[in-house]
């Protein structure tokens, strides 16, 4: 590498922008686990280095000029060929049905279909591109003109500074449409795609940690902290903030039929386009979509709020036209504000299974995005102060989707003088026995809690029943919370482990259970003494260790035994454990009080399943395609995985596939497989769940 000529540079060079160009591709648009940051990292490095020993060779495309080394004064205006609309919002179903019927009635004799997306919750973002290049990028601003915030915006590696016109990764869409694209390219050279610039809810965490730090105002949110990012001149900064983006609209005609097609050209493009889309033939559709968003929302890792619906059709769309300042054809529907005003009416305290004293806000009935809250823990005491909550005050409550309602702010210019302070009680309120103080240092569960001091505290038993029997754990039919509070008040049990000694005569004497019903329980129990190791070990009830945590637990350790031995420092290295979890499950084996729950259920004849039993199942109803190489598995020994674990491999990529395995050279059937949103799983995943790990 030493006396490298500028020839054999300038080839290098080349070589290393295309295969960066590739890595950049197979990432995001192709979204292939099998490109590493290492990587792509290590070839940008040496990029840089042979750009600095031949600075003849830099290009403004180069992916060594993302981030620019000076700041700007101001930034330009960028005035938009075609105007940047907005969405009308829509928030119930009837709504969505009026649009849908206004739309059939422009469109008689139609049949019309709609595609169905995420709305996501960033800012809307223009990218120009001429003979394929970046050449700037704007803010909507009013519509007509924007700002000129380039220099930001390449800084987002999902924003490609180069557009892929030769087409390379063509194979893996459909062959009509490439060549629709490839007569259309030679008559563009301007090519216009609009999308969402946003930060990923883990960006925003960072950030706000960073700007708490430093003692700057935190961000409410993360579109507010993606505008900050997109709005600064130094476009370092915006690096830093390490923002994402989704194409969703192609501006440019390229061919294009539909607005699905828009999305694959786009794609084909080399920009990264969300793969969560559907394409329905009726409304009804839509609202299934909206609903399964509303739901899959929490776990997407940025914001949405909403999902946007609108005709497929490009010529039907254009037809619908524009009204006002948004486009006939489409509609935002939008999610129901998770967020609602309401008054404590009290706090009281619960006993949790391990005797902790948790006080909760008794709240007046509100309705947070369509559900109805009446109650919101306030984890401890801690909260409460931190808050500055006192009964009686008038407070802003947040759902965010399937985690409980939490008190987020104090109104505390509504009080009227009569609100109280919340004080913990001395004395359980359960048995009345001692409470105790009990700090716990450090992680998430940081902070004072306060804890009944008698082990046998009736609730304390009764909660930690509650959660052994629960669905997740050993899932005991018939034995909910009234008929375990009977079975405990009449001393039938006092343990976990005793629900798996019970005899039908003791359950047969209980008023209102019967010979019947004692003998379906005392069965139902019997089915359920085999248990997997998931189940087990969520049952345990170790604090931060839910269903999904359980499973990684299970799928490393294997036995129960060795995840009883393991040293912090192997939980630590568990993938998906953090280091607050890992402690806390180390803690757990290390009390007398959790192993004898541990043995007295063993002893109570629990059987924890084995390993390759527990595999069984997981992928239980799943069509499974595998492509690509795998290094620890023929495609016939992979077959036989998935047939053993439950599921049925099969060939090609449907939307009926449940799960693509990709390994190495992965091609076609991985990019249907995204652009169908299927899952997609790596071969250690993949051995992970057959249980081959
Ligand atoms: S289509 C005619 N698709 O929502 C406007 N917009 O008012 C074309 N947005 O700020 C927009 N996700 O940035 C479209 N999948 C999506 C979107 C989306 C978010 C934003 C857009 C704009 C607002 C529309």
């Amino acid at each position: 590498m030493g006396s490298l000529t500028l020839a054999e540079a300038k080839a290098r060079v080349q070589k290393l922008r295309r295969e960066i160009d590739d890595l950049r591709y197979r990432y995001h648009v192709l979204a292939d686990p099998a490109v590493t940051d290492e990587v792509y990292s290590s070839l940008t490095l040496e990029l840089r280095s042979l750009e600095e020993r031949f600075p003849a060779l830099v290009t403004s495309d180069s992916p060594t000029q993302r981030v620019g080394g000076t700041a700007l004064e101001k930034f330009g205006q960028v005035v938009h060929q075609v105007p940047m609309l907005s969405l009308n919002d829509a928030f119930s179903e009837d709504e969505v049905a009026a649009w849908g019927e206004r739309i059939t009635k422009l469109l008689p004799g139609k049949t019309v279909q709609y595609m169905c997306e995420l709305k996501f919750d960033g800012l809307a973002t223009s990218l120009v591109y001429e003979a394929g290049r970046l050449r700037h990028g704007a803010t909507r601003g009013d519509g007509r003109i924007g700002e000129d915030i380039t220099a930001n915006l390449k800084t987002i590696r999902a924003v490609p500074m180069r557009l892929n016109l030769e087409l390379v990764h063509a194979e893996t869409f459909d062959p009509e449409l490439v060549s629709r694209v490839r007569r259309a390219l030679r008559n563009v050279t301007r090519i216009e795609v609009r999308g969402e610039a946003l930060m990923s809810k883990a960006a925003f965490a960072r950030l706000n940690r960073a700007q708490e730090k430093a003692r700057n105002g935190a961000f409410a949110n993360p579109r507010n902290a993606a505008a900050g990012a997109l709005r600064q001149l130094d476009p370092r900064v915006t690096a830093s903030r390490q923002l994402d983006w989704y194409a969703y609209s192609l501006v440019t005609d390229l061919g294009q039929r539909t607005h699905e097609e828009e999305h694959l050209i786009c794609a084909l493009l080399g920009f990264q386009v969300h793969r969560q889309t559907r394409v329905v033939p009726g409304l009804d559709g839509a609202r299934a979509f909206h609903q399964e968003i509303a739901v899959a929302r929490e776990r997407l890792p940025f914001e949405v709020d909403g999902v946007v619906v609108q005709v497929n059709e490009t010529a039907a769309f254009r037809q619908l036209g524009v009204v006002g300042k948004a486009p006939r054809g489409a509609v935002a529907y939008k999610f129901a504000a998770r967020r609602a005003t309401t008054v404590v009416q009290d706090i009281i305290v619960q006993v949790g299974r391990t005797g902790t004293l948790t006080p909760v806000a008794v709240l007046a009935p509100v309705n947070v995005g369509g559900v109805t809250v009446t109650r919101s823990t306030l984890h401890n005491v801690d909260e409460i102060e931190r808050l500055g909550l006192k009964i009686g005050d008038t407070v802003v409550v947040q759902r965010a989707g399937d985690v409980i309602p939490q008190i987020v702010e104090v109104l505390s210019r509504l009080r009227r003088g009569n609100e109280r302070t919340f004080r913990m009680p001395s004395t359980c309120p359960n048995c009345g026995a001692k409470v105790e103080r009990r700090a716990i240092a450090g992680g998430t569960a940081a902070g004072t809690r306060f804890g009944c001091t008698n082990r046998g505290c009736s609730t304390q038993r009764l909660r930690q029943l509650r959660h052994v029997t629960s669905k997740g754990a050993f899932d005991i039919e018939g034995l909910g919370p009234k008929v375990l509070d009977k079975l405990v008040g009449a001393g039938v049990i006092a343990s976990a482990a005793d629900v798996f000694r019970m005899k039908s005569g003791d359950v047969a004497a209980l008023p209102g259970l019967g010979e019947k019903s004692a003998a379906n329980l005392i069965a139902a129990i019997a089915s359920r003494r085999t248990v997997s190791l998931p189940r087990f070990i969520y049952s345990l009830g170790i604090l931060h260790v839910g269903e999904q945590t359980a499973v990684d637990l299970a799928g490393h350790f294997g036995t129960l035994a060795k995840l009883r031995a393991a040293t912090l420092e192997e939980i630590d290295a568990v993938p998906n454990i953090g280091h607050v979890v890992a402690a806390s499950v180390q803690k757990f084996f290390r009390d007398r009080r959790n192993l004898r729950l541990v043995e007295g259920l063993l002893d109570a004849g629990v059987t924890v399943e084995a390993q390759q039993r527990r595999h069984a199942g997981a992928l239980a109803g799943l069509t499974v395609v595998v492509t690509g190489t795998l290094e620890r598995f023929t495609r016939q020994q992979a077959k036989d995985a998935i047939r053993a674990a439950g599921g049925t491999p099969s060939e090609s990529v449907s939307t009926t596939t449940g799960m693509v395995v990709a390994g190495t050279k992965a091609g076609s059937k991985l990019t249907r497989a995204k652009l169908l949103g299927v899952r997609v799983i790596d071969e250690r995943e993949f051995a992970r769940l057959v249980g081959a790990a």
